[in-house]
């Protein structure tokens, strides 16, 4: 979700306006999402970057998140909608995860689409965490070198029982992955939108899963047609 910053400037307003307009994106693409019958969307809300910013857009976007949850929580569970989140969430302050805590235990029996918050999330320190428990378990004696295989290093990520993205999208115009989702997405289809996330809506998640669908997705095969 990104261009929050620049869409704001852009109007001359501040960046944090930026985030509050990003609410009406979320909206759209849930929506749709969930209407598709998506099973999984994964919103990169906060990196473990981000972190890195001044002091008050960070308090801000946390504030935010807190909020965000509040005012949408009935929507979402009466929508069927199932929380869940991915990341270094032990980063976060505790008012913000307490929010969302609750609003997955209260979303956890949904069984509409799964919405994914990654929050503190960065796929290198995913994979970091992965390889630090795969090592524990190998001291503790639960598990042998020659049990570290793409499967075993698969379920040892933040949530092991998503599948892997068919693709991801980007807004804003950058053409890169900025640390998300690095081992999941080997083969996701990369979408790139110029559109501003405060902007983008379901005609654009339209084109998107447009794109998509004329995609061939070989995985390193032949096509079936060879
Ligand atoms: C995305 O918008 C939101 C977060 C990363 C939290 P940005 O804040 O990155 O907006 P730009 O890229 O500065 O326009
Ligand atoms: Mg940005």
């Amino acid at each position: 979700m990104d261009g929050n910053g620049r869409g704001a400037r852009s109007h001359g307003l501040k960046r944090i306006e930026g985030h509050k307009a990003a609410e009406k994106a979320i909206h759209d693409s849930v929506e749709y999402c969930g209407s598709m019958g998506v099973e999984y969307l994964t919103l990169y809300a906060f990196s473990t970057e981000n972190w890195k910013r001044p002091k008050a857009e960070v308090i801000f976007i946390m504030t935010l998140l807190k909020s965000f949850i509040k005012r949408n929580i009935d929507n979402l569970d009466r929508n069927r909608v199932r929380i869940k989140a991915t990341g270094r969430l032990d980063d976060l302050p505790q008012g913000p995860l307490n929010e969302l805590l609750s609003a997955m235990k209260r979303t956890g029996s949904n069984e509409g689409l799964n919405l994914i918050l990654a929050l503190s999330y960065g796929g290198r320190a995913e994979i970091t965490d992965a390889m630090r428990k795969i090592a524990g378990k190998i001291e503790a004696g639960r598990m042998q070198i020659s049990d570290i295989t793409e499967e075993s290093i698969s379920s040892s990520m933040y949530l092991p029982d998503v599948p892997d993205p068919d693709i991801i999208i980007r807004t804003s115009g950058e053409q890169r992955l900025s640390n998300f989702l690095l081992w999941e997405s080997a083969y996701s289809e990369l979408y790139f939108s110029d559109v501003l996330w405060p902007d983008f809506r379901r005609k654009h998640l339209e084109e998107a899963f447009e794109d998509y669908r004329k995609r061939r997705r070989r995985f390193g095969d032949l096509d079936s047609d060879r």
